[in-house]
């Protein structure tokens, strides 16, 4: 066995620090810090949602409709969420559990089986349904997708045990459970389900990665390869990631709720948190069936205008979760300034329908003043169709929400959903349904 000589380890030394010196730049190009400093926003200009490609002025609701809204769907299907396809599925449904006296007799419990094949041996998702039985009448109902499995939400032990891709994702098992099924209830805080049927709506919920698995699988699992075409391996760089395959399995479950005769479909108000806040604003600009919006802090590729590049950026969502958007929006990493677009137009696209925009104060990766901003710049949108927009001008104190066409709020405390969130979108829910 030979020794390195003490010349040699100080060479070594050397050479090490030289290569850390020279790297670097290129490490910290890869991976900038985020900032957080309101002055370090760069300047920018936002794109206006109401002038056309043409550089016309959007003037009339006419023109919205047929000119402008398929332009500014075009930008976010081509440059950002990918271009779902037109492909229909043989989807159908099948009630797998009814319990008409669950959570002890003031809940209707469904469980229904969404096939995505003819022969049910593909990908499925299972909608998991809580009614109120205390209503006579058909009711409306928050559909919202759940980060761990539909038996997290609930203690409930008459709820199936989520069974796809928790195995490959038992990490995220919260409250450090060690099986599957110990982790029922586990994420029950974000899910008030009482007091949602106590105020008389219904929750449908649905394990996300029953449509597409949360990791980049070069799209071989989940949805994606039931819409390949001949020799088709992948999408393309204009066609869907993982955010527009859950932002279609929300318009599957709507597909669902307009059959079942104990809701009312036209007042259904698609819910979702963080990267399902994302999804849901997709599905709701993309699907107008949705009455009501509601994105709680959705931020970086959600509500947040991307131009500010204050806490998470495009680049840095990119690199982390290369698989949630279409291949052409990594052409903005670190090159915001180049987007003919920006997030206020996603939530432009869901006007005039009610739109609920909720941030967190200690949130700060994901923007609360980016998310107030656009939805204050969506508002223009909301007002030539004739409602109200947002009824404020600047952020809000956090706990004191403005509700009007569209609803915004900070809270204090950090990034998740709390009983205050859902109060306030129960109260605008009622507000917006006459209750
Ligand atoms: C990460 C990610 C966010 C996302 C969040 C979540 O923090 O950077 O963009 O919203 O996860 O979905 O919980």
């Amino acid at each position: 066995m030979t020794s390195k000589s003490p010349n040699s380890s100080l060479c070594l030394l050397f050479t090490s620090l030289l290569i850390c010196v020279l790297s670097a730049p290129i490490l910290f190009a890869q991976n900038p810090v985020a900032n957080y400093d309101e002055k370090a926003v760069p300047a920018f200009q936002l794109p206006d949602p109401l002038i056309l490609g043409s550089g016309d002025a959007v003037l009339d609701t006419a023109t919205w409709w047929s000119l402008r809204r398929p332009e500014i769907m075009e930008m976010f299907e081509n440059e950002m969420f990918g271009k779902t396809p037109d492909m229909k599925l043989p989807v159908s449904f099948e009630l797998t559990s009814l319990d008409k006296n669950a959570l002890g007799g003031i809940a209707t419990r469904k469980e229904i089986t969404v096939y995505f094949t003819a022969d049910k041996s593909g990908p499925s998702m299972v909608i998991l349904l809580y009614l109120p039985n205390h209503v006579e009448s058909k009711v409306p109902v928050f559909l919202a997708m759940n980060f761990n499995g539909n038996h997290t939400i609930h203690p409930d032990s008459g709820v199936s045990i989520t069974r796809s891709w928790l195995e490959v994702n038992r990490e995220s098992l919260s409250n450090g459970s060690k099986t599957v099924a110990d982790s029922r209830g586990s994420a029950s805080r974000r899910w008030p389900v009482e007091m949602i049927l106590q105020r008389g709506y219904g929750l449908a919920t649905i394990y996300y990665e029953d449509i597409d698995p949360d990791f980049d699988d070069g799209f071989q699992n989940g949805i994606h390869p039931l819409f390949y075409k001949s020799g088709q391996t992948s999408p393309n760089s204009n066609e869907w990631g993982s955010i527009g395959a859950w932002a279609w399995g929300y318009s599957r479950a709507m597909d669902y709720l307009e059959t079942d005769g104990d809701i009312d479909s036209r007042r259904v108000i698609l819910m979702g948190h963080s990267r399902l806040g994302k999804a849901a604003l997709w599905a709701g600009a993309q699907d107008q069936r949705f009455s009501v919006v509601i994105s709680n802090n959705s931020g970086c590729g959600g509500a947040a205008l991307s131009k500010r590049a204050y806490g998470e950026t495009i680049g840095r969502i990119n690199r982390v979760f290369p698989h949630w958007f279409c291949d052409n929006f990594l052409k903005y990493g670190e090159n915001e300034g180049s987007l003919t677009f920006d997030q206020h137009m996603l939530l432009s696209l869901i006007a005039p329908r009610p739109l609920y925009v909720a941030s967190a104060e200690e949130d700060l990766w994901a923007d609360p003043q980016g998310e107030f901003l656009s939805a204050l710049h969506a508002s223009p949108v909301y007002k030539l169709l004739g409602t109200d927009g947002l009824q404020a001008e600047a952020r809000p104190l956090p706990g004191l929400p403005v509700m009007s066409t569209i609803g915004y709020h900070i809270r204090k405390g950090k990034h998740d959903v709390t009983d205050f969130d859902w109060e306030c979108y129960l109260n605008f829910a009622d507000m917006h349904f006459g209750k």
